[in-house]
Order: C-alpha cells, then sequence, then structure tokens
C-alpha cells in the first residue's frame, strides 16, 4: 500500500473515508520521515515490531502519544467503558468484593479517556468502599492529561485521590486493572517458511512501507514460536502468518511481582493458545482502526490509526503462574458481567425516559452478546492472597481451556 498522498487519496475514497486533514497529513508524514530514518540507520529494514512500536509510541507524533482523538463515535474505535458506564459499575463490584476483603487501592494501566476510573470509581464510592488512591499508569502524556482533565470535570472533589505514576510501585496492595492494555501491545509477525520461521521487516522502497520476509529471524521470536509450535503438538503449516506477542509476559510478571496482595483483573479480546495459533487461523489477528473502519493494512497511515493484535490468555497465565499468582478466573465479558449484576444494575439506573431505556438495552447488548463483545472479550482474574473464589466467575470458568 503506498504512503504518497495521492495513494491514500484513494484508498480512503475507496473506503468511503473522508480525506485526511492538513494536520494529520504532516504528522503521518512527519512520522513516516522518522520511520524511514530509523530503517536507513538500521541498514534498510527494521523488525515490523519495532514500526509498530513507532506508529503507536513514538514521541509526539506516535498514535497514542500524538494529540488526536481516539476514543468514541468521533475518533476510531470504541472500548467497553466507552459503550457504557454499566461496564465499570460491573467491574466495581468485583473490585468491592477483594478490597472489602483484602484492602488496598485501585491501580489501572492504560487509562484511556479516564472513563473507566470515573465509573468505577463512583460505583466503589457507592457501595462504601471508595479506595484511598486510585493509581493511572498510562505510557501516554497526552492521555494521561485527558485522563486528568475527565477526572477533575466529573470527580472534583475526589481529584486529590488520583495519582499518575511514571513507573510500576514496589509494592501494590489492592487491584490492578487493564482494559484493553494488552492488545495495545507491539507484536513480532511470522510465517513458517519451507525451511525456518521467518520474520516480518518492514523497509521503505521509495513510495511506500512494504513488509519484507528475507531477513534473520531474531533468536528470541525462533525460539518463541518453535515452543509454541512443540506446545500445540503440531506443525503449523508452510505459509501460515501470525503474530506474538514477547512483551505481555515480562510486564506481567513484574506487575505480578510488584503484587504484595489483592488481583490483576486482565480485559481483553482474545483467545487461549490453542484457539489462537488454531491451523485455520493462518492469517493471524492484526487489525486496524480509522475512523469506525477496522482493516488489515499496519504500514499505512503511521501515526494515525491504531494496529492492534488478539491477546493470547495461556501466555498471559502462564506468566502470572511464574511470579507465583494464582490463576483465579478466566471468562467471556459477557458472563463475566453478568456474573457482577449487570440485570441489578440495570433495573437500578434505567431510565424513565423510553428512549434514553432503549438505548441502555442497545448499549447492554453491545457489552455481552456473543456476536459483538459478549464473546471476543475476556476476562482474566489473577490473584495473590485470596481464597475466596471472585463473583465474576461463579457461573462460568473457563480456566480449562488455558
Ligand atoms: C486501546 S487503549 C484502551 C484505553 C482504555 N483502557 C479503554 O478501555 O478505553 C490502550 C491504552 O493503553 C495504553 N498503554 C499501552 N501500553 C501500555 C503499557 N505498557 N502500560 C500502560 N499503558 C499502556 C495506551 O496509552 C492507551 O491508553
Amino acid at each position: 500500500m503506498p504512503i504518497d498522498s495521492e495513494a491514500i487519496d484513494r484508498w480512503l475514497a475507496r473506503e468511503g473515508i473522508a480525506p485526511l486533514n492538513e494536520e494529520e497529513r504532516s504528522t503521518s508524514e512527519q512520522l513516516g520521515q522518522r520511520i524511514r530514518g530509523e530503517i536507513e540507520a538500521a541498514g534498510g529494514r527494521i523488525p515490523f515490531r519495532r514500526f509498530m512500536e513507532m506508529a503507536l509510541y513514538a514521541p509526539r507524533l506516535g498514535y497514542y502519544t500524538g494529540g488526536r482523538r481516539k476514543f468514541g463515535t468521533a475518533g476510531d474505535f470504541v472500548t467497553a467503558p466507552e459503550v457504557s458506564p454499566l461496564f465499570g459499575r460491573c467491574l466495581a463490584r468485583q473490585c468491592a468484593q477483594i478490597l472489602q476483603k483484602n484492602g488496598g487501592d485501585i491501580l489501572e494501566f492504560g487509562a484511556g479517556s479516564g472513563r473507566l476510573a470515573v465509573d468505577l470509581f463512583r460505583e466503589l464510592e457507592r457501595l462504601g468502599s471508595p479506595p484511598r488512591h486510585y493509581a493511572i499508569l498510562d505510557v501516554s502524556p497526552d492521555l494521561q492529561a485527558v485522563q486528568r482533565e475527565t477526572i477533575k470535570r466529573e470527580l472534583p472533589e475526589h481529584l486529590d485521590r488520583f495519582q499518575w505514576l511514571e513507573r510500576l510501585p514496589g509494592r501494590f496492595h489492592g487491584v490492578m486493572i487493564a482494559n484493553e492494555v494488552v492488545d495495545a501491545m507491539p507484536v513480532h509477525r511470522f510465517r513458517i517458511g519451507k525451511d525456518r520461521i521467518q520474520e516480518e521487516f518492514v523497509v521503505w522502497n521509495g513510495d511506500a512501507f512494504i513488509p519484507y520476509w528475507n531477513g534473520e529471524t531474531s533468536r528470541e521470536l525462533t525460539d518463541e514460536v518453535a515452543e509454541l509450535m512443540g506446545e500445540l503438538g503440531q506443525e503449523l503449516a508452510a505459509g501460515y502468518t501470525s503474530e506474538i506477542n514477547l512483551s505481555a509476559g515480562p510486564w506481567l510478571r513484574q506487575l505480578g511481582e510488584g503484587l504484595a496482595s489483592g488481583a490483576i483483573l486482565l480485559i481483553d479480546y482474545g483467545y487461549a493458545r490453542r484457539e489462537y495459533y488454531h491451523p485455520e487461523r493462518d492469517g493471524g489477528t492484526l487489525l486496524c482502526h480509522f475512523r469506525h473502519r477496522a482493516h488489515g493494512e499496519p504500514l499505512i497511515l503511521p501515526g494515525l490509526q491504531d494496529i492492534t493484535a488478539h491477546v493470547d490468555f495461556t501466555a498471559l497465565a502462564r506468566a502470572a503462574l511464574a511470579a507465583d499468582l494464582r490463576v483465579a478466573g478466566f471468562a467471556t465479558q459477557g458472563n463475566f458481567l453478568i456474573n457482577t449484576g449487570l440485570d441489578e444494575l440495570l433495573h437500578r439506573h434505567s431510565s424513565a425516559d423510553s428512549h434514553a431505556f432503549l438505548k441502555e438495552i442497545q448499549q447492554i447488548k453491545t457489552l455481552t452478546l456473543p456476536s459483538m463483545m459478549g464473546e471476543r472479550f475476556k476476562v482474566l482474574a489473577l490473584t495473590r492472597g485470596i481464597t475466596e473464589e471472585l463473583s465474576g466467575f461463579s457461573r462460568q470458568d473457563l480456566r480449562h481451556r488455558l
């Protein structure tokens, strides 16, 4: 896919998307130049993982680090907290069960617009267990500023309880939460070649960033994919292409080692490993979002579009065990929300106005229906020092799939 403006304009027109404005063009061009510089300095190519990292997180120009609107109808995609406050309220009920027994604070990773923090805090307050501190750790300085504004506007009387961290605290008691964070981590792309595992690199051909598969695969990637195939008990066919997140395991292990007592709740779209690397899923799960259009062209529009990959929950559960955590529950988002009292909350909060009520019903469908977010999204709970069963998994527990 060419990057020159005319070709991009043609692509946007074909997809039915409005043309880029001047600011978007300029941001993407600047980031493109920076990536080209890095490709040149690296001798002509960079791993796809590095391209994705720069496209999403390059200082001031990346998708998450630049100032563009990302979430909600005016952005590129909608996350569960942006769909309905009921998502945060249900999550709060799970947190309340843990905090009432264990005590402690909340630490949210990748808090996006700050929506979840507001809904969660309000419900915890209503339940009589507001955390003394609500910490946020987000790699994007731009989003940190957005979160601060949201909380200042919606919870001004509690602003002093919120704090933004630069790094993980040494020891933490309470509940750590990450909604749609792991899917935003850069991944390696691999392909099964005739006689070796190939890694995707990105090169610049004078017009566009294009994939390049003939470079030397990193040792780490070769080992991980070989281990993966050993575990699946089958060879993947030549040509099978997918991705692997080598950052998520070490990240989670670090979280686990910092958790003195309490829980980690990870919510994301993804699968257990066998399902993720199913022979029929032979193109991987990489997906881009630009103005509510999902497509499979990660090398275009650098800095303007989201690039994500599904989450391998088995890899997360393994990293948790390595950090001596207990894998306490694994369920679909739909079931988790129902188990934490979605129906009860709906009755309590539902609007008297029939228009608003119908809208709420539609939002609940989006969060819970298997064809929408209900099944593709999963909740993984990891605990330390908590023996009680968690309410969110009372009627469905899919740990055997991990
Ligand atoms: C897809 S957005 C989800 C935002 C929000 N949680 C929601 O559900 O609306 C991903 C978020 O994760 C952040 N992020 C990505 N990698 C991270 C990491 N390693 N640690 C903390 N935040 C991270 C991004 O800056 C962004 O805020």
